[in-house]
C-alpha cells in the first residue's frame, strides 16, 4: 500500500519507519528541510533504540524515502497518516494549528480518492473538523474519508510498541475506510478495535489519562507511606497481582512527564470542560503530579537543612529512561527549583547532555555520572536509567562530601543503603 506520513517527528518517524518494516511504500514528510536533509544522510533527529537500523534498512529495501514536498507524496499515495504536533495552549486545550494547515495543503494537492487518517493525539470531533476542513479546500468531486488510527507507542520502546501492539484503535465511518485500514495492518495479529471516530479519538485520550491517573494514585500513596511507616513498593506489588489492577505504572517517583500525559491530561480536561463535564477526578490527577516535583525538592531540602550555597550532583534529566526527550521533564524542573533555591548543580544523563545544554543554562553538565559526585553535599537521582543501578556505590561514597543520596526513583534497597552507611531517602519507603 502507499502511504504518506506527514509529520516525521517521534510518532511519525516510527510509524514511517514500521509500515516500510511491514512492507508498504512510505514517504515521510516535514517542512523541516533540515530534518529530511539528516534523515537522508541516515541521521536520526531523535534517540530512539533500533530507529536506525529500521529506516536504514525501509530505504534500503526502496520502500521508505523523506520528503519536504508534500503535494508530490499526497499525489502518489492512498492513504496519508496526520502525525503532526498538537501542543498546549494556554488554557490546557490542544493546539490543533499545525492540523488545520496539513489539512489545508493536502487537500489542495489532492487529484484522486485519499484516505486521511489521524495519529497525533487530538481532541474528540477532530475527525470532524478535519472532514469540513479538506472539504473547504479541495477541488469539487473529490472523494476522501477521514479516520482515526491513535497510536499508543511509547519513547524508549517505539518500535516494539509499535510492530508488536497491545491492540490496534481503527475509527471509521465507512467501509471502505475500515477494509483499508485492516489491510495496511494485517500482517499484525492482535486485537483490532473497530469504532467511530469520535470513539476511536476518545480511546486514546482515556487510555494516557487512566495511566497518569495510577501514577498520581501510587504516588499519593507513597506520600501516606512516609507518614505511616509503609513502603510503597511493596504496596504497588501486593496490589499489583491483583488482574484487575496490574503492577505497571505503579512506580512511584517524581511525577509523570514527557509530551504526552502532563499535556494530554490537560487537554482532557479542557474538552470536557467544553462538553459540559468537570472531569474533577483529572484534576486532582493534574494536582497530584505537580506536587509530587515540590515533594521531591522539599525532601532535598529538608535533609541539607536549606539548599543556599550547597552544591547538587544529578543524576538523570530525561523524563524517562532510553530517550534523550526532555520535555515537560520532571528532572529539569526539580532542577530548576533547586538553582532558585540557591543550590550549584552538576547534572549527568546517558542521552539528554545535547537537549540539556539549550535548556539548563548554569547547571554544570558533566561526562559521566561519577563526575556529578565530586565534592557534592548530597546527589539526586532523578531518571531511572538501567546504568544508574549499576553505579559503583562505593566510588560514589568516596567522591560525596557527605554520603547523602535522594533517590526519586526508588533504585536501591533502603536497608542495604543503610547498611553500607548512606543517608538514603526515597519515595515512600520510610
Ligand atoms: C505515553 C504512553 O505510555 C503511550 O502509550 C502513548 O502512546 C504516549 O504517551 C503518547 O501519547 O504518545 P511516553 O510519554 O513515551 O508514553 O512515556 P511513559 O512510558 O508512559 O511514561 C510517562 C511518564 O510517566 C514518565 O515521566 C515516566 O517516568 C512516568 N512514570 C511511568 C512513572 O512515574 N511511574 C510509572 O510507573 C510509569
Amino acid at each position: 500500500m502507499k502511504i504518506a506520513v506527514v509529520g516525521v517527528g517521534y510518532v511519525g518517524l516510527v510509524a514511517s519507519a514500521c509500515f516500510a518494516k511491514l512492507r508498504h511504500e512510505v514517504i515521510g514528510v516535514d517542512s523541516d528541510e533540515s530534518k529530511i536533509k539528516k534523515l537522508s544522510r541516515n541521521i536520526m533527529p531523535i534517540y530512539e533504540p533500533g530507529l536506525e537500523e529500521l529506516v536504514k534498512d525501509g530505504k534500503k529495501h526502496g520502500r521508505l524515502r523523506f520528503t519536504a514536498d508534500l503535494s508530490e507524496a499526497v499525489k502518489r499515495s492512498d492513504v496519508i497518516f496526520i502525525c503532526v504536533n498538537t501542543p498546549p495552549k494556554r488554557n490546557g486545550g490542544a493546539d490543533l494549528s499545525s492540523i488545520e494547515r496539513v489539512c489545508a495543503a493536502v487537500a489542495g494537492a489532492m487529484t484522486s480518492y485519499k484516505l486521511i487518517v489521524g495519529k497525533s493525539t487530538v481532541p474528540v470531533k477532530t475527525g470532524e473538523w478535519v472532514r469540513k476542513t479538506i472539504k473547504k479546500f479541495c477541488k469539487p468531486g473529490i472523494e476522501f474519508d477521514v479516520a482515526s488510527n491513535p497510536e499508543f507507542l511509547r519513547e524508549g520502546t517505539a518500535i516494539q510498541d509499535f510492530l508488536k501492539p497491545d491492540r490496534i484503535v481503527i475509527g471509521v465511518d465507512s467501509e471502505k475506510a475500515k477494509k483499508i485500514l485492516l489491510e495496511l495492518y494485517k500482517d499484525l495479529e492482535v486485537p483490532k478495535v473497530i469504532t467511530d471516530v469520535n470513539t476511536s479519538e476518545m480511546i486514546k485520550h482515556a487510555a494516557n489519562s487512566f495511566l497518569a491517573m495510577k501514577i498520581s494514585y501510587i504516588n499519593a500513596l507513597a506520600n501516606i507511606c512516609e507518614k505511616a511507616g509503609a513502603d510503597v513498593n511493596r504496596i504497588a506489588e501486593g496490589m499489583g497481582y491483583d488482574k484487575r489492577i496490574m503492577r505497571s505504572f505503579l512506580n512511584a517517583g517524581p511525577g509523570y512527564g514527557g509530551f504526552c500525559f502532563p499535556k494530554d491530561v490537560l487537554a482532557f480536561i479542557h474538552i470536557a470542560g467544553e462538553l459540559g463535564y468537570d472531569f474533577h477526578l483529572l484534576k486532582s490527577v493534574d494536582k497530584i503530579n505537580r506536587e509530587q516535583k515540590r515533594h521531591v525538592f522539599d525532601i532535598v531540602k529538608k535533609q541539607l537543612k536549606g539548599l543556599k550555597g550547597k552544591k547538587l550532583g544529578v543524576l538523570g534529566i530525561a523524563f524517562k529512561p532510553n530517550t534523550d526527550d526532555i520535555r515537560f521533564s520532571p528532572a529539569v524542573e526539580i532542577i530548576e527549583m533547586f538553582k532558585k533555591a540557591g543550590a550549584s548543580v552538576s547534572a549527568f544523563d546517558p542521552e539528554a547532555m545535547e537537549n540539556a545544554k539549550e535548556t539548563l543554562k548554569g547547571v554544570k553538565l558533566c561526562r559521566d555520572k561519577y563526575s556529578v559526585c565530586k565534592g557534592a553535599d548530597a546527589l539526586v537521582i532523578l531518571t531511572d536509567w538501567e546504568e544508574f543501578k549499576a553505579i559503583d556505590l562505593k566510588r560514589v561514597e568516596k567522591l560525596l562530601k557527605h554520603p547523602v543520596i535522594i533517590d526519586a526513583r526508588n533504585l536501591f534497597d533502603p536497608e542495604k543503603m543503610k547498611a553500607r552507611g548512606f543517608i538514603y531517602k526515597s519515595i515512600g519507603r520510610s
